[in-house]
């Protein structure tokens, strides 16, 4: 029993010098000096040994298991730093490394050509009116000398909505009539952006919803060369000082004389390409004098005031300054195309 209980002593210091890890070590533990360790069964069964051996084997057995127990916690210790050294290593930062950017949203690039054009009329004295997007009838058709059955509604093709006569802006032009009847006979400049929405097929060059900056000036002696001036004004603002602009005749049914606005191509600077479709030359804007029919509807007297209006489309207007082929991009949330801007 003696020679045994050296064993298992020597035994153990041995195995606790390989013990790699705190798990190891408790298993060890429990096998010798644990409640159900080898030692432990010796030391209660001792009373069963005859009487003269009783003495020596429990003396022999006790100080083996202060040996081990001892020895053990050493080891504990020792295992215990190199976990923690090695946790350390695991978790390490290695604070010469550079940080990781954080992305910054940015201002959708419809929204900073709106700022933008919004900028270049303050400086004109012409001031931002809000208008909702669902809109009556009246307001986008009827008022604007376009009555029912009218065939020039065949221009806009319209989102109509459950409600009777209640329907989705086709244009901003409906704000011209909220903004005179809430104005009149104060003379007003105004412009209305906003999105307008169609019911078209979406193409490379439409969309079905799309933002408009509106532009309104009534007064007592406006007339078409204010109109062209402004304008002219505007496209050298906005897309450069040395630009050609262009008038040609058009027809909207809500201003009479109509004109379409035409800057000389900034891609080919009018030489001719496929952005301008060969012609030199880019729409920018539909425009004219109010219709005194609009105005009286506005709240006008036709007699004494006058006005123009124009309207421009925004998204059409950054395809046009920088080249981009193709309107889809702007509602299809691809960061590749919106991080350019
Ligand atoms: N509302 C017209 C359109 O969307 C543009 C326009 C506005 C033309 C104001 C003339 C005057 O086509």
């Amino acid at each position: 029993m003696l020679k045994r209980l050296e064993e298992l002593k020597q035994n153990t210091l041995k195995q606790l010098k390989t013990v790699g890890d705190s798990s190891a070590l408790r298993e060890l533990e429990g096998a010798t000096i644990g409640k159900k360790g080898e030692l432990t069964t010796i030391l209660r069964s001792i009373g069963t040994l005859p009487a003269e051996e009783r003495k020596a084997v429990g003396e022999k057995a006790n100080q083996v298991k202060q040996a081990l127990a001892a020895a053990i916690e050493v080891r504990e210790e020792e295992i215990r730093a190199q976990e923690m050294a090695a946790d350390m290593q695991a978790g390490a930062i290695d604070v010469t490394l550079p940080g990781r950017p954080i992305a910054t949203g940015r201002i959708h690039p419809a929204n900073q050509a709106l700022r933008d054009i919004y900028d270049i009329w303050a400086e004109m004295g012409f001031q931002v009116y809000r208008s909702p997007d669902v809109e009556t009838d009246d307001n986008n058709f009827s008022l604007l000398n376009i009555p029912p059955y009218h065939p020039a509604r065949d221009m806009w093709d319209t989102f109509h909505t459950t409600e009777p006569d209640v329907l989705l802006r086709t244009h901003t032009s409906p704000g011209q009539i909220r903004a005179m009847q809430e104005y009149a006979p104060e003379p007003i400049r105004v412009i209305l952006p906003g999105m307008c929405y169609r019911y078209e097929q979406v193409t490379v060059r439409s969309e079905f919803q799309f933002n408009q900056v509106e532009g309104l000036a009534v007064g007592y002696n406006i007339r078409m060369t204010d109109l062209k001036g402004t304008m002219a004004a505007f496209a050298r603002r906005f897309y450069g000082a040395d630009r050609q602009v262009r008038f040609r005749s058009s027809h909207f049914p809500f201003t009479e004389p109509s004109i379409e606005v035409d800057v000389q191509c900034i891609l080919c600077d009018g030489a001719g390409c496929q952005v301008c479709k060969y012609t030199g030359w880019l729409e920018i804007a539909g425009a004219g004098m109010v219709h005194p029919v609009v105005l009286k509807n506005g709240g006008y007297e036709p007699t004494r005031f006058s006005g123009f209006a124009f309207g421009m489309g925004t998204e059409r207007s950054i395809m046009l300054k920088h080249g981009v082929q193709d309107i889809r991009h702007f509602w299809g949330n691809d960061l590749r195309f919106l991080e350019q801007f």
